[in-house]
């Protein structure tokens, strides 16, 4: 009988295997005698597999299900001798389990930089499809993917912050999940362009002052190296190890003025700050001050500047100006550098100036500059002193002349009909006197000058009559007369007129000759001398003009004397003198007695009849 109804079956059955498991072919037969040949056969590979020789209708053929390999489509064919029949085909599957997955994390540098897309990859090695992969950060599940095919799965991420941590997968083709090993990644976060502060003590940046410069980043991957910088110039760095910021500390100087920046750095490109701008102020230094005068001296009059400069200090200064402590003015400076003052002197602006600067950081105050207001002499006043109330030869008549105002010392010269009689120095101010002997050559007019180096002033004309008598010394003409005698119409009720001519030969014959009288030339002019000073002036002396016809003159004789009047020998005085008998206590004084026996001849001067206009003169 020929085989018919060749099957192939499997145990297990279903062709369905795990991998490493036993597979058994049979192939049996439905009839057919004799010995019986069986043979197996892959169909998709063509190959034979196996086959088995024996008396019977059912062979069994184990092969190896070790991996998917072996899975296929298998055949089997029997012969006993009177025809092969051949069985369906029977697919057989080999299921592998999957292997412990492999996680892999990739980024396109040597680190993870935040923003930059990394990507993880997990893939068994070995296992049967479908696989489903599932990743996790820490213990958190991201997302699962299912592989039909042994390619693994991939998972990309745009990395942030965040991403930092630990990484794991599992793999499951339904047998179990593998779990892979866990991978770490680190994101590093670039640093942020940094915050630059500077922390001052005080409103002001002030030189001396310790400025703080703060840089911070407010993200960046720790550790920052910051640096500082001024213009350009690095100032110093500092690291930030564990993030945050960073600070240098500046004593300032004067140069430190300027722009700031800073700049942070992770390795992943410096990032620089804002520029910040600081100006440090510099405190006004001490303050120099100088008077300048437009000449060497400094006179009543001049303008003087005062100018007053701190050698540093930024502006605006305000500068203020001191005549012995009491302000005198201030001046500002808005862009540095010193101010003057102009002030007009005085005589009161003598003493010690000052100036400050001051710009807002403490005041400071000069050294004291001392300054002499020179006032230049005024008009001296020349008074003359005589022992009586006549001036006689031998007399020694002292010649005061004293400037109202002037600044020592002065130098005061004394001149006789404008011949220098002498000088005298008033070393602190004041008057000077000069003594003079007379001789009857002293008649004339007399003067003076004060001079303090600013232009000498010359008092008025004095006139000085000098008698050939030797006068009363018993009093003086002027005591006790008041102010009424100021008046040139007082004076001149009181006054003596002296007219003195001295002989030009000894011994020779009386001259006259008027002309020489110092006020011939000037019949106008006042006879006395209004000074001021004229209550001081005891004896009044006054020369006489001649040619006025309301006075009558008298002429005197004196007798040769010998050593009496040395200094006038065989003169021969005119002795002119008005006497008006009613006018007060003056009037007494009018005599011309000489006690001592001199040999005088004295004459009553009468008083004539006067022309109105010329009374005050009489
Ligand atoms: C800078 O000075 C401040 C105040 O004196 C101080 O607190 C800080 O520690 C200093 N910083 C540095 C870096 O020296
Ligand atoms: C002071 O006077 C001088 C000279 O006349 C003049 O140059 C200067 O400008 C004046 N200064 C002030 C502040 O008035
Ligand atoms: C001038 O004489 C008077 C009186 O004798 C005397 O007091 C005075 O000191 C003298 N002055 C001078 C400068 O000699």
């Amino acid at each position: 009988i020929p085989v018919s109804a060749v099957l192939l079956e499997t145990q297990p059955q279903g062709g369905q295997v795990l991998a490493g498991e036993r597979l058994v072919l049979v192939c049996s037969v439905a009839e057919g005698t004799g010995d019986t040949t069986f043979f197996w056969h892959r169909e998709d590979t063509g190959e034979s597999v196996g086959s088995k020789r024996q008396r019977s209708r059912r062979a069994e053929l184990e092969i190896p299900a070790v991996g998917e390999s072996h899975a296929g489509r298998y055949y089997c064919t029997a012969d006993n001798g009177h025809g092969l029949a051949r069985s369906g085909a029977l697919n057989v599957t080999v299921t592998v389990p999957v292997s412990r997955p492999v996680l892999t994390l990739s980024t396109p540098g040597a680190r993870a930089v935040e923003g930059q897309r990394a990507t993880l990859h997990c893939q068994a090695r070995r296992g049967s499809p479908c696989i489903l992969y599932q990743f996790y950060h820490g213990d958190v599940p991201l997302r699962s993917s299912s592989a039909p095919s042994a390619g693994g799965a991939s998972f990309s991420v745009t990395l942030t912050a965040e991403h930092s941590g630990t990484y794991s997968c599992t793999a499951d083709n339904g047998f179990g999940p593998q779990r892979s090993d866990t991978k770490s990644l680190f994101v590093t976060v670039p640093a942020s362009r940094p915050v630059l502060t500077l922390r001052t003590p005080r409103t002001r940046a002030v030189v001396g002052d310790v400025v703080e410069l703060r840089c911070e980043a407010q993200r960046g991957s720790p550790p920052i190296l910051y640096r500082f910088y001024h213009e350009d110039v690095t100032l110093g760095s500092s690291s930030a190890p564990s993030g945050g910021g960073a600070s240098i500390n500046l004593s300032l100087t004067a140069k430190h003025s300027g722009n700031y920046a800073c700049e942070a750095n992770n390795g992943l490109g410096a990032q620089h700050s804002e520029v910040v701008t600081l100006s440090v102020t510099v405190p006004a230094s001490r303050p120099i001050l100088t008077l300048r005068t437009p000449r060497t001296r400094a006179v009543v009059g001049d303008v003087v500047e005062l100018r007053c400069e701190a050698q540093s200090g930024s502006p605006p200064i305000q500068y203020r100006f001191y005549h012995e402590d009491v302000t005198l003015g201030s001046s500002s400076a808005p862009s540095g550098g010193g101010a003057s003052f102009n002030l007009s002197l005085t005589p009161e602006r003598s003493g010690n100036y000052a100036c400050e600067a001051d710009n807002g950081l403490g005041a400071q105050r000069s050294e004291a500059v001392a300054l002499g207001v020179t006032v230049p002499a005024s008009r001296p006043v020349l008074t003359l002193r005589a022992p009586g109330a006549q001036a006689f030869p031998g007399d020694v008549v002292e010649l005061r002349c004293e400037a109202q105002s002037g600044s020592p010392p002065i130098q005061y010269r004394f001149y006789h009909e404008d011949v220098s009689l002498g000088n005298s120095l008033a070393p602190s101010g004041g008057g000077a006197s000069f003594n003079l002997s007379l001789t009857p050559e002293h008649s004339g007019n007399y003067a003076c000058e004060a001079d303090n180096g600013l232009g000498a002033q010359r008092s008025e004309a004095v006139p000085l009559s000098i008698s050939g008598l030797t006068g009363s010394r018993s009093g003086s003409v002027a005591t006790g007369v008041a102010g009424g005698l100021l008046s040139v119409v007082g004076l001149a009720v009181l006054a003596q007129l002296l007219y003195y001519r001295l002989p030009r030969r000894a011994g020779g014959r009386p001259t006259s000759d008027p002309s020489r009288s110092p006020s011939d030339s000037d019949p106008q002019e006042p006879t006395y001398y209004n000074v001021p000073g004229w209550m001081e002036l005891q004896p009044v002396y006054s020369n006489v003009n001649p040619k006025e016809g309301d006075v009558v003159y008298s002429e005197v004789r004196t007798i040769q004397e010998g050593n009496r009047h040395a200094a006038a020998p065989n003169s021969t005085l005119r002795l002119l003198q008005t006497h008006l008998p009613s006018h007060g206590p003056a009037a007494s004084q009018q005599r011309l007695s000489r006690p001592q026996g001199s040999s005088v001849i004295y004459s009553q001067v009468k008083v004539a009849p006067l022309p109105a206009s010329a009374a005050p003169r009489s």
